[in-house]
């Protein structure tokens, strides 16, 4: 596959080394108006870097487009006269519908619209997707994309907002709680290292049993709350002073922002 990202930032970037690492590119196109940040990839097999979007585009049949939301008009303006009906475009940014999309490069486009997360990084993305009605033929060519680097579902575009604090979003709230969970280590005893390996592979553990074995998350506690003992004397403490809660209102939250975000956009 020949693939261009346009706006190699934190998640192109991501996106990127997802793709490099797993082999799944015959050629990939990375632009940035600024390259340094990009000097770790320059010697890379394959890995063009480079400032012109319109170079990226002429080679390539697939383009991620992963610049902030604010750029995105003026850069699909500036390749459009370069895209050919077999281009499939693949973008990323937050907030910015397929409609809006086709109003500026037209309907006859495939585009396909995408919610990864930075652990597309390490091959482990919860990728969203959906796409236009011409998009529709190549929905599997950016699953089997996305899938090469993670996990994909399909979804209505009408729950792309939400998808992305759940997944994108997502992986900062997860962060916080093992953050959290490791700073509780340390005061049990151990020390910083140590302490974020537990809550780091623990939270890893608890995540795959669910994948391997499909149980609701309270059977799985069943098996480890002895009545009377400590683990559900923790658990029912943190819910005493509102886990569950606060990560459901956090979130609540978070799509209420985005909701706004993108009303002012409009
Ligand atoms: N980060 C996430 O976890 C995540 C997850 C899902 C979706 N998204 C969406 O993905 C998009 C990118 O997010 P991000 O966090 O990666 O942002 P970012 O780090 O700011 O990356 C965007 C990149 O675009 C480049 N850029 C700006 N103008 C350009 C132009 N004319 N041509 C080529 N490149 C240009 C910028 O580099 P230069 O200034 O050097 O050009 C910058 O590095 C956003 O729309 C965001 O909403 C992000």
């Amino acid at each position: 596959m020949k693939i261009a990202i346009i706006g190699a930032g934190n998640l192109g970037k991501s996106i990127a080394k997802g793709l490099i690492e797993k082999h799944a590119i015959d050629s990939l196109y990375l632009t940035k108006r600024n390259l340094s940040s990009l000097s770790d990839l320059e010697s890379a097999k394959n890995v063009v870097l480079t400032t012109k979007n319109s170079d990226a585009v002429q080679n390539v049949d697939i383009i991620f487009l992963a610049v902030q939301p604010r750029h995105l008009e003026g850069i699909l303006k500036e390749i459009q006269s370069d895209l050919k009906e077999n281009h499939l475009i693949i973008s990323t940014i937050t907030g910015y519908s397929i409609p809006k999309m086709e109003s500026v490069l037209g309907s006859d486009k495939m585009i396909v619209r995408a919610m990864p997360n930075t652990a597309i990084a390490v091959g482990k993305s919860m990728t969203c997707i959906c796409s236009n009605e011409k998009g529709k033929s190549k929905i599997e060519t950016a699953k089997s994309i996305f899938n090469s680097v993670g996990t994909t579902i399909e979804i209505p575009e009408s729950q792309m907002q939400a998808a992305t604090v759940v997944c994108a979003s997502g992986i900062a709230f997860w962060m916080r709680l093992i953050r959290a969970t490791t700073q509780a280590a340390i005061q049990l005893g151990f020390d910083a290292k140590e302490a974020q390996e537990l809550a780091m592979y623990t939270s890893e553990g608890a995540a795959s049993l669910l994948i391997t074995n499909g149980n609701h998350p309270e059977q799985e506690i069943d098996k480890v709350t002895t009545p009377k003992g400590c683990t559900i004397e923790g658990l029912n403490e943190m819910e005493h002073k509102g886990m569950s809660s606060s990560l459901i209102q956090g979130m609540v939250a978070s799509f209420q922002k985005i909701n706004n975000i993108k009303k002012e956009q409009i």
